[in-house]
């Protein structure tokens, strides 16, 4: 396997309830390198935008309203196979299918407010880490 990168949000949901130093914990727990990180909060058209692939689904309008109502985490993670392993920490989107120990077993409370997001491919893990992170951020 070889050293890959990934993006990765803590949702306003886990911010908002003070969970994201735990979620951090575990990311690192399970081998992530933090390259960067920084608080944020998306406006509606940043969050229209970063969700656009999601744009004909029924949960889009609720997802933008979810993502807009309080501060996020933006982070750059760097590990082997970091996206196959971060979704693996993660847990399954809706936390009732997610296995024991994982972060949305311990922190989600539905399959829209689940407390994390992660990068499913290396394409959007390139596109998601350039939505919010500068080249000379990620060095
Ligand atoms: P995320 O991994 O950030 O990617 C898309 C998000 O949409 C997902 O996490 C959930 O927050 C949300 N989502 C996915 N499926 C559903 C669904 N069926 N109902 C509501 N929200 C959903």
């Amino acid at each position: 396997m070889s050293v890959e990168r990934t993006f990765s949000i803590i949702k306003p949901d886990a911010v908002a309830a003070g969970h994201a130093g735990e979620i951090l914990a575990a990311i690192e727990a399970a081998g992530f390198k933090v390259l960067a990180a920084r608080m944020a909060r998306l406006s509606e058209a940043q969050a229209r935008g970063f969700y656009a692939v999601h744009a004909e689904k029924p949960f889009y309008a609720g997802l933008v309203k979810f993502m807009t109502e309080g501060p996020i985490i933006v982070m750059a993670l760097e590990r082997d196979n970091a996206i196959a392993g971060l979704r693996e920490v993660m847990g399954a989107t809706n936390p009732e299918k997610a296995a024991e120990g994982t972060i949305r077993k311990r922190f989600a409370t539905s399959i829209e407010r689940n407390c994390i997001h992660g990068s499913d491919a290396p394409e959007t893990a390139a596109v998601e880490l350039g939505f919010f992170f500068g080249a000379a951020e990620l060095l």
